[in-house]
């Protein structure tokens, strides 16, 4: 007797049904549509990298949740659970033919060995946008414009989202104005990072570990109540841009904003729901040392990383679970097989023109047919019985305003 084994996927793994897919790809069609108008090439890679190339320092949650393997040839692999290590590599791969700067979008699977919550799997798909080889802080604003260009197309405004922004350099310059070294920085952005994740007493903690004196503490937790970014000349610029390209309604300054990953250098951002429902939307910033972390050149970078799972829930909270379903396409139904050359040759002609068309495989009754074109949010159906194949001519009724109109049948020979 064979084994009966669990119909779900893999604990947080998706399978994506077709209601799902409306979902999927009115977000995928926002992601590609944005990056298109803003002038990204798209790009991919393999999913499977070297682990060597994914895998990070201690500390970073991102390189705890790798997913890894040795292959039947004992080579280290793993699952790319980001995008940007893969970026880097195929840049610093063709780094003297390249043009820059670059200016490359991809929608990536990536993988995370998570702890599943609302919002976070252990799969998802991530629109990456990112500009390699440009200093100014126009590559911040074009690529943040993009994303913030992308949600407008999914149907949301500036009041469902804020892009929240900072910045570690100005961040690094308030804690060495304080007396924390540079050598201490990296430390202390990992723990603020946690900051409402845990209580601030397990933060102070980890600063204390991380080598800071009580009075550095103290001043970390003091700095992390700027309110104003006037004195970052590239927080002010980065404002003054969104103001004209017409997104700075989408922006708010936000010094906890450090980002987990270690790699980020400068203008740091996240993107959340106002009412503060979900968890991060999107997330990126300026990363100009990761090509030389890995072997490449000095370049310039800043990008961002736009995951699908938690946009599609605040999409269905903001718009309801339905709004995706737009109804498009034909149906064609007949009642006996002696139709169903006349409907075949109805289908063939009506694609020709260009109509998306579900044609019945088999008889139905017209209830039946009618229920199920419903149900698959046909835009149009035509039911053809034996009268109407005998006449020539058959009645295309509008699924939405139940009007109808006659359109003529060819015979199948013809
Ligand atoms: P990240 O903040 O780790 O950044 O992820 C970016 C976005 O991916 C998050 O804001 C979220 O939308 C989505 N995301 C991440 N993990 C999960 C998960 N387990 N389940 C569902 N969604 C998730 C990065 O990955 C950077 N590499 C982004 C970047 C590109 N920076 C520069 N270029």
């Amino acid at each position: 007797m064979s084994e009966k084994i669990s119909f779900e996927p893999p604990r947080g793994m998706r399978d994506f049904y077709p209601e799902d897919m409306v979902w999927r790809n009115r977000v995928f069609d926002a992601f590609r549509a944005a990056g298109a108008a803003a002038g990204f090439e798209p790009y991919d890679a393999c999913v499977v990298e070297s682990y060597e190339l994914l895998a990070r320092k201690a500390g970073e949650e991102v390189g705890e949740q790798i997913y890894h393997f040795y292959d039947k040839s004992e080579r280290h692999l793993a699952l790319r659970a980001e995008m940007t290590p893969t970026l880097a590599r195929m840049v610093a791969q063709r780094q003297h033919e390249l043009s820059f700067p670059l200016k490359w979008t991809t929608i990536a699977q990536c993988f995370r060995y998570e702890r599943t919550t609302k919002g976070r799997k252990r799969e998802h798909y991530q629109w990456n946008v990112d500009i390699i080889g440009e200093d100014s802080v126009l590559a911040e604003a074009e690529v943040i414009g993009a994303a913030c260009d992308a949600l407008r197309r999914m149907g949301l405004s500036s009041k469902d989202f804020k892009v929240h922004v900072s910045s570690r350099k100005y961040l690094g310059d308030l804690l060495a104005a304080s007396g924390i070294p540079a050598s201490k920085h990296a430390q202390v952005f990992l723990a603020l990072d946690k900051r409402g994740k845990m209580p601030d007493s397990e933060i102070a903690q980890m600063l204390a570990d991380g080598g800071l004196g009580a009075g550095e503490v103290q001043a970390t937790f003091a700095i992390m109540d700027t309110k104003s970014y006037a004195a970052s000349p590239e927080l002010a610029e980065l404002f003054r841009l969104a103001e004209i390209a017409g997104f700075a309604d989408c922006l708010q300054f936000d010094i906890g904003v450090i980002r987990g990953l270690s790699y980020y250098t400068g203008i740091v951002f996240e993107c959340f729901d106002t009412a503060g429902e979900f968890r991060a939307i999107f997330g990126g910033g300026r990363y100009d040392n990761l090509l030389t972390t890995i072997g490449g050149d000095p370049t310039s970078a800043v990008g961002l990383g736009f995951g699908d799972v938690v946009v599609t829930e605040l999409l269905k909270a903001r718009l309801g679970a339905d709004a995706a379903k737009a109804k498009r396409g034909v149906a064609i139904g007949f009642m006996t097989p002696e139709q169903r050359d006349t409907a075949l040759a109805l289908a063939a002609d009506l694609r020709r023109i260009g109509k998306d068309v579900n044609l019945a495989l088999h008889p139905q009754k017209p209830k039946k047919f009618f229920s199920h074109a419903d149900s698959t949010n046909a835009a149009e159906a035509v039911y053809i019985g034996p009268d109407d194949a005998a006449k020539g001519v058959a009645r295309l009724k509008d699924m939405t305003t139940r009007e109808e109109k006659e359109i003529c049948l060819r015979s199948p020979n013809s």
